[in-house]
């Protein structure tokens, strides 16, 4: 069964409010503050929505993080089974010294159909919608860049590929360079790196590189509202996430996984600004009232749309 839409507004408000309670942090050098302030309020949010909600993607295991545990229920427990997977702060460090691209974000799935992913580093890559079987993560760099300038007729000096400035990345980055490609880099934050190629706009061709798994599965929800590309591969490379990943039931260490297989069926993904970025903008407050742009997807009722919302802070 897909996901009600009137669930939409639910929980755009849920993300709205969590960058509300991350705004009040900003650029006050305490990542961990605003992350805490954002996850109280997503959870308090969370259990007022009609549902039986379980976190697949969360804070940690309960051990590490009271709230939002992966596996906690949220929700009246009085509605429709989801899966939930929660970022209430994505670049902690954007909103910790005041930089553009603090976002809260949320996905919700149908009941079993969100991957349960992981605490490790992904390798992924992400295009607008292409034919299948033209960008691969396997292939060379070289190539995925050759086909997709003949696919957007476009030549490798018109290609952007955005990667997250790190020093894992180095020989992407020289590849990219002698290509002679534009390279947008980005220095955290890659859920937003990876929206950017959803739309033209944000003049990015590709995302490419290694991030958080978790983050994976969220840009996937909101790419697969708007038909993007999008693979990723796990990298389990210590003893601790390897036994982890197994008892999690993941058999094949090295798998490929396509974007149907991250994001099952309908979903809906959400992603409020806490402090302004190329997509939306941050909160802004005016007397009791806050000002949110969020980012809302629904897949099966093709909903892909900027809210922009005015609420009472108090309400
Ligand atoms: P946080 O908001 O949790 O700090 O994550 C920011 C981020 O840049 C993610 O967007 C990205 O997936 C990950 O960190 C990259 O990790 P690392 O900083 O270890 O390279």
């Amino acid at each position: 069964m897909a996901i009600d839409k009137k669930f939409i507004d639910k929980f755009r408000q849920v993300t709205s409010k969590a960058a509300l309670a991350a705004s009040y942090l900003v650029g006050k050098k305490d990542k961990i503050a605003a992350d805490q302030a954002a996850v109280d309020s997503m959870r308090s949010e969370l259990n007022k929505i009609d549902m039986n909600g379980q976190v697949v993607i969360g804070e940690g295991v309960l051990d590490e993080a009271p709230l939002l545990y992966t596996g906690e229920i949220l929700g009246t427990k009085n509605g429709p089974d989801f899966d939930i997977a929660v970022d209430p702060v994505e670049g902690t460090n954007f909103v910790a010294n005041n930089l553009p691209g603090g976002i809260a974000v949320l996905a919700v799935g149908e009941k079993g159909n969100l991957f349960n992913a992981p605490e490790t580093y992904m390798h992924k890559i992400a295009t607008g919608e292409i034919d299948k079987g033209l960008i691969d993560l396997d292939y060379p760099l070289e190539k995925n860049i050759k086909n997709l300038s003949e696919f957007k007729n476009k030549d490798f000096s018109s290609i952007t590929v955005c990667v997250l400035d790190r020093p894992r990345h180095k020989k992407i980055i020289d590849k990219l360079k002698d290509l002679k490609v534009n390279i947008k880099l980005i220095t955290d934050g890659d859920v937003l790196g990876a929206l950017y190629v959803s739309d033209p706009k944000y003049n990015v061709d590709m995302f490419l590189g290694i991030g958080g798994g978790p983050e994976g599965v969220l840009a996937a929800c909101a790419l697969d509202a708007y038909n993007c590309h999008f693979q990723g591969r796990f990298i389990f490379d210590n003893e601790k996430d390897i036994i982890e990943a197994k008892s999690m039931g993941i058999k094949d260490l090295n798998k490929k996984y396509e974007l149907n297989e991250i994001v099952k069926g309908d979903s809906l993904f959400c992603s409020s600004g806490i402090t302004t970025n190329e997509v939306l903008n941050g909160i802004i407050i005016e007397g009791d009232k806050f000002i949110s742009e969020t980012l809302v997807t629904h897949k099966n009722t093709n909903f892909k749309q900027i809210v922009k919302s005015i609420n009472s802070i108090n309400e």
